[in-house]
């Protein structure tokens, strides 16, 4: 099959791979048909994590079941399904109370949790920027999609991860209907995270970036945007909140959050954050952040440590969630959402490219250049989009 392979710093290939395949009874096939490149991506292609060369990249995959196991009862050949990042068992500790993300049965080191498809250090598992995929504990991974979904993918696939993630982040934040929103990071997870504010009926929900086509489509759901190019984002959102600062919080930019000169900060947005949202607020944090990063510029974040202003925080009584989005605890609900029209998640797809040109894909959305708000990617062939 081919596959989206990770050649090092800033390097994908497509190549012949070894077929995916059935290698326990538990385990389903799926045949892709959509595939999203994303921002947890960016930090293995820029070489800022432990990712292998050679492994597959991929962990928003979509597609169509053309193999089960002896042991599956539930899905069936010729099942569209969404299968979320995270991959999880189902019966461990952690998934019983639904934190698919801490998964203690999927990852290869006992003294870790939770375990993706494609990802660094989150077990071995290939990823599916690739024509197949192995999709462990299929029954409990799969979400079977109705049947509108063939004709809309681009909606359907953001089910994997940032729709979900988006959700997460204001469930950490505890948004309520009524309050007041910032949002650090108007890529696709801030995007999808004010898409979420506005489901949750937020009252007023303020997105911050510096890039114009990812702040207009932060606007055009009706949020307001913030360009910290043109000043302090925090002032700004002060001036939205009569001086008091938003409820809630979302960070949606993770350690390689630089400031608008382009030099990176890792305490940056979360220092912003505590700043940004009132007394008592509360901030989720979804952005990632990784125990040792030694390219990072910064002397304290290479051991994995930030400067957090924690005196602020502690004398605003603020509260902090963060970490990875159990996507299965949200992504049969979102769905519905999708299906009765409520939401429509690809309002931010800007590309949808065959596999073939994904080094392109890598190259322009890790630039962030202008009109590449999301790329999708359809590995075998079809092109069944609704953007
Ligand atoms: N927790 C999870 O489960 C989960 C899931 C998916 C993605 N993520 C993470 O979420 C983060 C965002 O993902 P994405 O796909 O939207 O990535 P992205 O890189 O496309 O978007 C990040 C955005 O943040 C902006 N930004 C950078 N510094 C900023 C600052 N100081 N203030 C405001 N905005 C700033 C950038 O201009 C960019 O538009 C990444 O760290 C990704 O790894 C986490
Ligand atoms: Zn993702
Ligand atoms: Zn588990």
């Amino acid at each position: 099959m081919k596959a989206t392979v990770y050649e090092g710093p800033r390097s994908v290939s497509v190549k012949e791979v070894p077929d995916a395949r059935i290698e326990r009874p538990t385990d389903v096939l799926v045949k892709i048909t959509s595939t999203n490149i994303c921002g947890s991506d960016l930090h293995m292609y820029e070489g800022r994590t432990d990712f292998e060369k050679g492994r597959i990249f991929g962990h928003e995959n979509m597609g169509e079941v053309v193999a089960i196991g002896d042991a599956v009862d539930r899905v069936r050949v010729g099942d569209l399904v969404c299968l979320p990042f995270n991959i999880s068992c189902g019966f461990c500790r952690n998934c019983e109370k639904g934190l698919t993300a801490y998964c203690l049965t999927t990852p290869d080191n006992p003294k870790m949790a939770g375990a993706a498809y494609g990802f660094a250090d989150m077990g071995p598992y290939d990823g599916g920027q690739a024509e197949l995929l192995r999709v462990p504990y299929g029954d409990h991974n799969c979400l079977v999609l109705p049947e509108e979904a063939w004709e809309k993918q681009t909606d359907y696939v953001m089910l994997s991860d940032i729709f979900p993630t988006g959700w997460h982040c204001t469930e950490l934040a505890k948004v309520q209907p009524g309050d007041t929103v910032a949002i650090y990071g108007a890529g696709p997870v801030g995007l999808m995270a004010a898409l979420s504010a506005n489901l949750k009926s937020a009252a007023k929900v303020m997105v911050v970036d510096r890039h114009p086509d990812r702040l207009a489509l932060a606007e055009q759901i009706g949020a307001i945007p913030i360009d910290d190019f043109k000043g302090s984002p925090i002032d700004q959102i002060n001036e939205h909140t009569n001086g008091l600062g938003a409820d809630r919080g979302c960070e949606c930019v993770g350690y390689q959050a630089h400031d608008p000169g382009g030099r990176e900060h890792p305490n940056l947005t979360l220092n912003n954050l505590v700043h940004s949202v009132k007394f008592t607020g509360t901030i989720g944090v979804v952005g990632v952040f990784i125990p040792q990063d030694p390219g990072s510029p910064d002397n304290l974040y290479r051991q994995g440590e930030v400067a957090f202003d924690y005196g602020l925080f502690w004398f605003k009584g603020q509260s902090i969630g963060n970490g990875q989005a159990n996507v299965k605890a949200y992504n049969r609900q979102l769905c519905n959402l999708i299906q009765q029209g409520k939401a429509k998640p690809s309002w931010i797809v800007s590309h949808e490219l065959p596999l073939d040109r994904a080094p392109d894909g890598y190259q322009h959305f890790d630039n962030r250049d202008n009109g590449w708000t999301k790329v999708v990617m359809h590995p075998n062939g079809s092109r069944p989009g609704s953007v």
